[in-house]
Protein backbone atom coordinates (compact mmCIF):
# COMPACT_ATOMS: atom_id res chain seq x y z
CA UNK A 1 0.00 0.00 0.00
CA UNK A 2 2.47 2.33 0.79
CA UNK A 3 3.90 2.57 -2.52
CA UNK A 4 0.01 3.34 -3.94
CA UNK A 5 0.07 5.84 -1.27
CA UNK A 6 3.02 7.43 -2.24
CA UNK A 7 1.84 7.54 -5.92
CA UNK A 8 -1.95 8.85 -4.83
CA UNK A 9 -0.22 11.94 -2.29
CA UNK A 10 2.39 12.79 -5.96
CA UNK A 11 -0.78 13.11 -8.15
CA UNK A 12 -3.09 14.89 -5.40
CA UNK A 13 -0.22 16.89 -3.54
CA UNK A 14 -1.69 16.17 -0.63
CA UNK A 15 0.33 13.15 1.46
CA UNK A 16 -2.27 13.20 4.72
CA UNK A 17 -5.52 13.00 1.98
CA UNK A 18 -3.96 10.30 0.18
CA UNK A 19 -3.18 8.45 3.29
CA UNK A 20 -6.94 9.51 4.48
CA UNK A 21 -8.58 7.55 1.52
CA UNK A 22 -5.94 4.78 1.72
CA UNK A 23 -7.88 4.35 5.17
CA UNK A 24 -11.83 5.10 3.41
CA UNK A 25 -10.91 2.49 0.76
CA UNK A 26 -9.36 -0.52 3.25
CA UNK A 27 -12.03 0.65 5.78
CA UNK A 28 -9.13 0.91 8.75
CA UNK A 29 -8.01 3.77 10.92
CA UNK A 30 -5.26 6.33 9.40
CA UNK A 31 -3.38 4.99 11.99
CA UNK A 32 -3.13 1.55 10.26
CA UNK A 33 -2.14 2.67 7.20
CA UNK A 34 1.19 4.17 8.45
CA UNK A 35 1.80 0.60 10.53
CA UNK A 36 0.97 -1.89 7.88
CA UNK A 37 1.99 -0.07 4.89
CA UNK A 38 4.31 -3.26 3.05
CA UNK A 39 0.95 -5.88 3.62
CA UNK A 40 -0.03 -7.69 0.65
CA UNK A 41 -3.65 -6.07 -0.30
CA UNK A 42 -6.81 -7.49 -1.98
CA UNK A 43 -6.40 -6.00 -5.40
CA UNK A 44 -10.13 -4.98 -4.74
CA UNK A 45 -9.26 -3.14 -2.18
CA UNK A 46 -6.37 -1.46 -4.19
CA UNK A 47 -8.99 -0.79 -7.33
CA UNK A 48 -11.58 1.05 -4.92
CA UNK A 49 -8.30 3.37 -3.33
CA UNK A 50 -7.48 4.26 -7.12
CA UNK A 51 -11.12 5.42 -7.65
CA UNK A 52 -11.41 7.64 -5.15
CA UNK A 53 -8.03 9.04 -5.63
CA UNK A 54 -9.45 9.76 -9.07
CA UNK A 55 -12.57 11.43 -7.81
CA UNK A 56 -10.59 13.36 -5.93
CA UNK A 57 -8.04 14.40 -8.10
CA UNK A 58 -11.01 15.54 -10.59
CA UNK A 59 -11.85 18.06 -7.69
CA UNK A 60 -14.94 15.77 -5.75
CA UNK A 61 -15.05 17.08 -2.17
CA UNK A 62 -13.06 14.90 0.39
CA UNK A 63 -16.81 14.76 2.42
CA UNK A 64 -18.06 13.48 -0.43
CA UNK A 65 -16.18 10.89 -0.89
CA UNK A 66 -16.15 9.85 2.53
CA UNK A 67 -20.29 10.20 2.61
CA UNK A 68 -19.79 11.89 5.76
CA UNK A 69 -18.34 15.13 7.68
CA UNK A 70 -18.21 16.09 11.43
CA UNK A 71 -19.57 18.96 12.98
CA UNK A 72 -20.00 20.38 16.76
CA UNK A 73 -18.43 16.94 17.32
CA UNK A 74 -20.52 14.54 15.79
CA UNK A 75 -20.63 12.96 12.56
CA UNK A 76 -23.41 13.50 10.08
CA UNK A 77 -24.01 11.71 6.37
CA UNK A 78 -23.42 13.83 3.08
CA UNK A 79 -23.89 13.21 0.00
CA UNK A 80 -23.97 15.63 -3.11
CA UNK A 81 -27.61 16.74 -1.88
CA UNK A 82 -26.19 18.74 0.68
CA UNK A 83 -24.03 21.21 1.69
CA UNK A 84 -20.81 20.07 3.56
CA UNK A 85 -21.09 21.28 6.95
CA UNK A 86 -18.71 24.18 7.76
CA UNK A 87 -16.61 24.89 10.86
CA UNK A 88 -17.60 28.65 10.32
CA UNK A 89 -21.58 27.19 10.54
CA UNK A 90 -20.24 26.00 14.35
CA UNK A 91 -20.70 30.02 15.66
CA UNK A 92 -24.36 29.68 14.70
CA UNK A 93 -24.78 26.94 17.29
CA UNK A 94 -22.40 28.20 19.73
CA UNK A 95 -24.25 31.63 20.03
CA UNK A 96 -27.44 29.62 19.80
CA UNK A 97 -26.42 27.40 23.16
CA UNK A 98 -25.18 30.86 24.79
CA UNK A 99 -28.77 32.37 24.29
CA UNK A 100 -31.23 32.67 27.57
CA UNK A 101 -33.74 30.66 26.37
CA UNK A 102 -36.23 28.64 28.32
CA UNK A 103 -35.43 24.83 29.32
CA UNK A 104 -38.63 24.12 26.95
CA UNK A 105 -37.22 26.10 24.48
CA UNK A 106 -38.78 26.08 20.72
CA UNK A 107 -36.47 26.10 17.79
CA UNK A 108 -36.65 26.51 14.05
CA UNK A 109 -33.94 26.09 11.08
CA UNK A 110 -34.83 27.68 8.07
CA UNK A 111 -32.53 25.18 5.24
CA UNK A 112 -31.61 22.98 6.84
CA UNK A 113 -29.61 20.93 4.48
CA UNK A 114 -27.77 17.72 6.09
CA UNK A 115 -29.86 19.42 9.45
CA UNK A 116 -25.93 20.34 10.99
CA UNK A 117 -27.27 23.00 13.15
CA UNK A 118 -30.64 21.50 14.41
CA UNK A 119 -29.76 17.90 15.03
CA UNK A 120 -26.10 19.81 16.90
CA UNK A 121 -29.13 21.66 19.19
CA UNK A 122 -31.41 19.16 20.21
CA UNK A 123 -28.69 16.33 20.70
CA UNK A 124 -27.21 19.22 23.47
CA UNK A 125 -30.37 20.45 24.32
CA UNK A 126 -33.09 17.51 24.65
CA UNK A 127 -35.83 19.08 26.00
CA UNK A 128 -36.20 21.88 23.41
CA UNK A 129 -38.47 21.80 20.94
CA UNK A 130 -36.60 21.58 17.01
CA UNK A 131 -38.04 22.27 13.38
CA UNK A 132 -36.40 22.57 10.57
CA UNK A 133 -37.32 23.55 6.86
CA UNK A 134 -35.93 22.57 4.00
CA UNK A 135 -37.36 23.50 0.13
CA UNK A 136 -35.03 20.19 -0.96
CA UNK A 137 -36.83 17.14 -0.71
CA UNK A 138 -33.67 15.33 -1.43
CA UNK A 139 -31.69 17.64 1.18
CA UNK A 140 -34.34 16.72 3.84
CA UNK A 141 -33.73 13.04 3.26
CA UNK A 142 -30.43 13.56 4.38
CA UNK A 143 -30.93 15.40 7.02
CA UNK A 144 -33.79 12.50 8.38
CA UNK A 145 -30.35 9.93 7.76
CA UNK A 146 -28.86 11.67 10.16
CA UNK A 147 -31.77 12.35 12.62
CA UNK A 148 -31.71 8.48 12.71
CA UNK A 149 -27.68 7.87 13.39
CA UNK A 150 -28.24 10.56 15.86
CA UNK A 151 -31.35 9.48 17.72
CA UNK A 152 -33.24 12.70 17.71
CA UNK A 153 -36.63 11.05 16.64
CA UNK A 154 -38.00 14.39 18.30
CA UNK A 155 -36.60 16.94 15.59
CA UNK A 156 -39.37 17.73 13.10
CA UNK A 157 -38.13 18.04 9.10
CA UNK A 158 -40.82 20.30 6.94
CA UNK A 159 -40.94 20.74 3.14
CA UNK A 160 -41.32 23.93 1.73
CA UNK A 161 -40.13 27.22 1.08
CA UNK A 162 -38.16 29.02 4.24
CA UNK A 163 -41.01 29.44 6.82
CA UNK A 164 -43.89 28.60 4.89
CA UNK A 165 -44.37 24.98 6.12
CA UNK A 166 -45.25 26.27 9.42
CA UNK A 167 -48.81 26.84 11.00
CA UNK A 168 -47.65 28.12 14.09
CA UNK A 169 -45.95 31.13 15.44
CA UNK A 170 -44.20 31.96 19.31
CA UNK A 171 -40.45 30.36 18.24
CA UNK A 172 -37.69 31.60 20.97
CA UNK A 173 -35.22 31.42 18.39
CA UNK A 174 -35.28 31.10 14.46
CA UNK A 175 -31.35 30.03 12.98
CA UNK A 176 -30.73 29.91 9.68
CA UNK A 177 -27.61 29.56 7.06
CA UNK A 178 -29.32 30.13 4.03
CA UNK A 179 -28.00 30.34 -0.10
CA UNK A 180 -26.44 34.03 0.17
CA UNK A 181 -23.77 33.86 -2.88
CA UNK A 182 -24.52 36.05 -5.46
CA UNK A 183 -25.34 34.67 -8.90
CA UNK A 184 -22.68 34.93 -11.28
CA UNK A 185 -20.26 35.09 -7.93
CA UNK A 186 -16.64 33.93 -9.34
CA UNK A 187 -16.50 31.96 -6.26
CA UNK A 188 -18.74 29.12 -7.49
CA UNK A 189 -16.37 27.92 -9.74
CA UNK A 190 -13.61 27.56 -7.49
CA UNK A 191 -12.89 24.28 -4.79
CA UNK A 192 -15.59 22.48 -3.43
CA UNK A 193 -18.22 24.59 -4.13
CA UNK A 194 -18.37 23.63 -7.50
CA UNK A 195 -19.77 20.27 -6.94
CA UNK A 196 -22.49 21.60 -4.27
CA UNK A 197 -26.18 22.23 -5.07
CA UNK A 198 -26.20 25.33 -6.42
CA UNK A 199 -29.73 25.93 -4.49
CA UNK A 200 -27.64 25.73 -0.75
CA UNK A 201 -25.77 28.33 -2.74
CA UNK A 202 -27.20 31.09 -4.66
CA UNK A 203 -29.73 33.63 -3.87
CA UNK A 204 -30.35 36.56 -6.30
CA UNK A 205 -28.20 38.78 -7.89
CA UNK A 206 -26.55 40.22 -4.57
CA UNK A 207 -26.77 36.87 -2.52
CA UNK A 208 -29.31 38.62 0.05
CA UNK A 209 -32.71 38.09 -1.43
CA UNK A 210 -33.67 35.09 0.65
CA UNK A 211 -32.12 36.44 3.64
CA UNK A 212 -34.67 39.49 3.93
CA UNK A 213 -37.71 37.27 3.18
CA UNK A 214 -36.51 35.15 6.39
CA UNK A 215 -36.48 38.54 7.95
CA UNK A 216 -39.83 39.50 7.34
CA UNK A 217 -41.34 35.86 7.62
CA UNK A 218 -39.01 35.43 10.98
CA UNK A 219 -40.96 38.32 12.69
CA UNK A 220 -43.98 37.21 12.51
CA UNK A 221 -43.35 33.47 13.77
CA UNK A 222 -40.40 34.86 16.85
CA UNK A 223 -42.22 34.92 20.31
CA UNK A 224 -41.89 38.41 21.34
CA UNK A 225 -38.51 38.76 22.44
CA UNK A 226 -37.41 35.63 20.55
CA UNK A 227 -34.37 35.74 19.01
CA UNK A 228 -33.13 35.19 14.91
CA UNK A 229 -29.59 34.26 13.97
CA UNK A 230 -28.42 34.49 10.18
CA UNK A 231 -25.43 33.20 9.07
CA UNK A 232 -23.84 35.29 5.87
CA UNK A 233 -20.76 35.89 3.72
CA UNK A 234 -17.26 37.56 4.42
CA UNK A 235 -18.58 40.83 3.21
CA UNK A 236 -22.28 41.05 4.11
CA UNK A 237 -22.44 42.15 7.67
CA UNK A 238 -23.44 45.28 7.41
CA UNK A 239 -25.96 44.97 4.60
CA UNK A 240 -27.34 42.18 7.22
CA UNK A 241 -27.74 44.49 10.27
CA UNK A 242 -29.27 47.35 7.99
CA UNK A 243 -32.19 44.61 6.80
CA UNK A 244 -32.63 43.43 10.31
CA UNK A 245 -32.62 46.71 11.66
CA UNK A 246 -35.40 47.45 8.47
CA UNK A 247 -37.44 44.97 9.36
CA UNK A 248 -37.73 45.87 13.40
CA UNK A 249 -35.34 43.89 15.10
CA UNK A 250 -33.47 44.82 18.18
CA UNK A 251 -30.40 44.27 20.02
CA UNK A 252 -28.75 43.23 16.81
CA UNK A 253 -24.72 42.70 16.85
CA UNK A 254 -22.32 40.47 14.60
CA UNK A 255 -20.06 37.64 15.63
CA UNK A 256 -16.33 36.99 14.03
CA UNK A 257 -15.48 33.43 12.92
CA UNK A 258 -11.96 31.87 14.21
CA UNK A 259 -10.87 34.14 10.73
CA UNK A 260 -12.24 37.74 12.74
CA UNK A 261 -14.50 37.71 9.94
CA UNK A 262 -18.19 39.06 10.69
CA UNK A 263 -19.93 35.76 9.74
CA UNK A 264 -23.35 35.61 12.07
CA UNK A 265 -26.07 38.48 12.56
CA UNK A 266 -28.87 38.10 15.24
CA UNK A 267 -31.08 40.07 16.53
CA UNK A 268 -34.36 40.17 18.04
CA UNK A 269 -38.09 40.93 17.73
CA UNK A 270 -38.90 43.57 20.28
CA UNK A 271 -40.82 42.13 23.17
CA UNK A 272 -43.96 43.97 22.82
C1 LIG B 1 -26.19 27.11 2.78
S1 LIG B 1 -27.18 25.63 2.82
C2 LIG B 1 -27.15 25.33 4.58
C3 LIG B 1 -27.36 23.90 4.95
C4 LIG B 1 -27.14 23.62 6.44
N1 LIG B 1 -28.06 24.39 7.27
C5 LIG B 1 -25.70 23.92 6.84
O1 LIG B 1 -25.49 24.92 7.54
O2 LIG B 1 -24.80 23.19 6.44
C6 LIG B 1 -28.78 26.30 2.53
C7 LIG B 1 -29.94 25.34 2.56
O3 LIG B 1 -31.13 26.08 2.32
C8 LIG B 1 -31.99 25.35 1.46
N2 LIG B 1 -32.86 26.32 0.77
C9 LIG B 1 -32.62 27.05 -0.34
N3 LIG B 1 -33.67 27.84 -0.61
C10 LIG B 1 -34.59 27.60 0.34
C11 LIG B 1 -35.90 28.10 0.61
N4 LIG B 1 -36.48 29.03 -0.15
N5 LIG B 1 -36.56 27.61 1.69
C12 LIG B 1 -36.02 26.67 2.49
N6 LIG B 1 -34.78 26.16 2.28
C13 LIG B 1 -34.08 26.62 1.23
C14 LIG B 1 -31.07 24.58 0.55
O4 LIG B 1 -31.72 23.44 0.03
C15 LIG B 1 -29.92 24.24 1.50
O5 LIG B 1 -30.14 23.00 2.13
Amino acid sequence: MDEQVRAAALRLGDRNEAARLAALALEQPLAWIFAHGDEPLDPRLIHRFAEMVDRRAQGVPFAYIAGRCEFFGRDFSVSPAVLIPRPETEHLVEWSLELPLPDDARILDVGTGSGCIILSLAAERPNWHCTATDISKAALAVAAINRERLQLPQVRLLHGSLLEPLDETGFDLIVSNPPYVAAGDPHLEQGDVRFEPEIALTAGPNGLELIGTLMAQARYKLAPGGWLLIEHGYDQAAAVCRLMRDHGYESIESRRDLAGIERVTGGTKPAC
